[in-house]
């Protein structure tokens, strides 16, 4: 069947069969569609739609154009945690440890740092002699030894979604339910899952910005788990400022060391809190724990036991990096840099934080990628002193940018100054977690 009869099929708004969506997967993958017939289909598919039965089958096809790896050799259960991404969002760096702690595998595959936000393996290669970059061999070595492992995804997990992703962001055909689950979907399923926790983000900082949109994304993510065999379960939470104390790589792995040290600050709470509530939905899914208090408490006593610390000194020896940050994360963070204090230019209560707009600024000098090919600078960081609520008085310190220079002080400084709205009166406050979506 030629390309240009499926695209017409869906031009039309028709129902593509089994056979059409695996003849277009493996066109992608092997080629025989051109970039332009792909992307001619994605916009079909965006404007005309997908049933469930097209999604679950293009789920499908993209989980098996690729490898799914097998843990059942390993006999506890295996879990892992999904975010859609946000700024200052570095749970996953505490989740591995503290799971694995409480005895689940946890064969975690992550990703980059683009635009906005940040990504887990870019922060884990701030600790030095870090390495992402695992063979599936050497992966599953870890795995077994660690209890975890962090790793980027290798040429072999579900390639029809690296192919597929690039062409719908470069054709405006990425925010369509359907096709986010897939390609979400498609590289979870790939880990050879028992149970997977999606952190689904919402407000100023989020890929879905709305709360309704949100709740949709959640409810298919895990609808399409549970159709694969999953148990999934999805927290809907906040993303209308940066979660926790720290933006930036380097600055992120140091707040999670803090926490797992005893030793952070209060505006690190939030990170605890959220990282808290995922290990335990985590552990009530692999069947560790049989209700959530039950769940949160062995989750924090790993935590004030040293437990998780423990965990993570193994598994940062196990991939090669300098164990001894564990011991002195200041060590992390770089020495003679250029520091900007943000002031409030007036009085009242911090009501809105763009936090779009911080992580955009943060990646534009080097905290992030604005390209997929750019180089990542681990001195720059940002630490949120204002929290959304608080009562700030001019020239009050609201943040504080840690950067190379006094140029990137001024172009980064200024918009995220301009990112803070403070009003007269106190702002209501979203919550931490705004909903919890089961089966
Ligand atoms: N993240 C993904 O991996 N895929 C999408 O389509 C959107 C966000």
């Amino acid at each position: 069947m030629r390309p240009q009869e499926i695209i017409e099929k869906k031009r039309e708004g028709l129902e593509l069969s089994t056979d059409e969506i695996a003849i277009f997967i493996k066109g992608v993958c092997d080629k025989s569609w051109a970039d332009y017939q792909t992307s001619a289909l994605l916009m079909a598919m965006f404007i005309r739609g997908l049933s469930d039965a097209e999604s679950e089958t293009l789920t499908r096809e993209m989980l098996y154009s690729g490898e799914v790896l097998d843990f059942s050799d390993i006999e506890q259960p295996k879990a892992d945690k999904h975010s859609t991404g946000g700024v200052g969002d570095k749970t996953s760096l505490l989740i591995a440890p503290i799971v694995a702690a409480c005895g689940v595998t946890v064969p975690m595959v992550s990703g980059r740092g683009l635009g906005h936000t940040g990504g887990t393996l870019d922060k884990l290669e701030s600790i030095p002699g870090y390495n992402v970059k695992l063979p599936t061999e050497e992966f599953r070595r870890i795995v077994k030894t660690c209890g975890f492992a962090m790793a980027g995804q290798t040429e072999q997990i579900a390639p029809a979604d690296r192919k597929l992703y690039a062409l719908r962001d470069a054709t405006a055909t990425v925010p369509y339910i359907p096709l986010i689950v897939a390609s979400i979907m498609s590289k979870k399923l790939a880990e050879g899952l028992d149970a997977l926790v999606l952190d689904v983000k919402t407000g100023s900082g989020a890929f879905m910005q709305r709360l309704e949109d949100s709740k949709k994304l959640s409810h298919a993510l895990v609808e399409t788990g549970v159709k694969f065999g999953l148990k999934a379960q999805a927290v809907v939470s906040d993303m209308n400022q940066p979660l926790g104390q720290f933006v930036g790589n380097a600055h992120e792995i140091y707040e999670c060391l803090k926490i797992l040290r005893g030793e952070s600050a209060e505006s690190a709470n939030a990170t605890a809190e959220l990282s808290i509530e995922l290990s335990a939905r985590m552990l009530i899914l692999s069947g560790i724990a049989d209700s959530i208090d039950a769940a949160r408490a062995l989750v924090e006593s790993k935590i004030s036991g040293g437990d998780a610390l423990e965990r993570f000194r193994k598994n940062v020896g196990c991939q090669g990096g300098d164990q001894s940050v564990c011991d002195d994360p200041e060590k992390l963070l770089e020495k003679g840099t250029h520091v900007r204090e943000i002031k409030a230019t007036e009085s009242g209560f911090v009501s809105t934080i763009d936090t779009l707009a911080i992580g955009n600024a943060l990646s534009e000098i080097g905290g992030g990628r604005v390209r997929a090919e750019d180089e990542i600078d681990n001195a720059i960081g940002y630490e949120c002193v204002a929290r959304l609520g608080d009562e700030v008085a001019a020239g009050d310190t609201i943040g504080i940018l840690t950067c190379r220079n006094a140029d990137q002080a001024t172009r980064a400084g200024n918009k995220i100054a301009t990112a803070h709205a403070v009003r007269e009166s106190a702002p209501e406050l979203p919550p931490l977690i705004h909903d919890v979506i089961s089966a």
